[in-house]
């Protein structure tokens, strides 16, 4: 995405810890000075909340594709609506989950990459995003085991895992181990994002 501000996607299975790193990357920001958005998808507009509705509904669960298409117009809407106004006005945007999820979950159920890449073409690229790599195990340990949506069973979560993976081998997300203490993901999530920022000119290229 070109333009004064910076876009970064967090990624990563449910209970990898993405909010927490969310907020702290967000703080770290605000330390320097930056001004910075967050965010997340599905998005609090109305496609948003609709989706919202519909995954937390274990019975009768809507189709892959149905979901691939609603969180696509929700993507659009969320670019439209909030994305792109605040890289316009120079802000670092942080979105808690982006166009991966998409290919990650509704790729695992089925739903081919090239539809919903084309589904997204119009959708801005993120200029970093980072996946918090953590086992299904540790996900689902960390919400506690209680499912809340359709997705939350350890089965879709090793098919979700891999997919993420595969976009790591891809080269198009990086990934980061986040089964190690906090303290050191954030470590290497600081880096990633000051690494980004140096090369997009928004911080100082030896400021540490
Ligand atoms: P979360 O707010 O707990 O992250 O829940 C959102 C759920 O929606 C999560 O299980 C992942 C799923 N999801 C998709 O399946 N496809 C998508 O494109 C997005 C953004 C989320």
């Amino acid at each position: 995405m070109n333009g004064k501000g910076a876009f970064i996607a967090f990624e990563g299975i449910d209970g990898s810890g993405k909010s927490t790193l969310v907020r702290l990357t967000y703080e770290m920001l605000s330390r320097r000075g930056l001004q910075a958005v967050r965010t997340k998808e599905p998005s609090s507009g109305p496609i948003g909340r609709f989706i919202r509705a519909q995954i937390g509904e274990m019975d009768g669960r809507m189709s892959a594709w149905a979901l691939a298409l609603l969180f696509a117009a929700d993507r659009l809407d969320h670019a439209e609506r909030l994305i792109r106004p605040s890289l316009e006005r120079g802000l670092i945007v942080l979105s808690d989950r982006y166009l991966y999820s998409s290919l990650a979950y509704q790729g695992a159920e089925g739903v081919s990459w090239e539809w919903i890449r084309e589904l997204n073409r119009l959708a801005p690229k993120p200029d970093l995003c980072i996946l918090l790599d953590v086992s299904p195990e540790t996900g689902m340990r960390r919400i506690g085991g209680r499912p809340k949506t359709i997705f939350e069973n350890e089965r879709l979560q090793e098919r979700v895992r891999r997919l993420y993976l595969e976009l790591v081998e891809e080269g198009e997300i990086i990934r980061v181990d986040a089964e190690r203490p906090l303290k050191e993901v954030q470590r290497d999530v600081n880096l990633l994002v000051q690494e980004l920022l140096k090369g997009r000119g928004i911080i100082d290229s030896k400021s540490q």
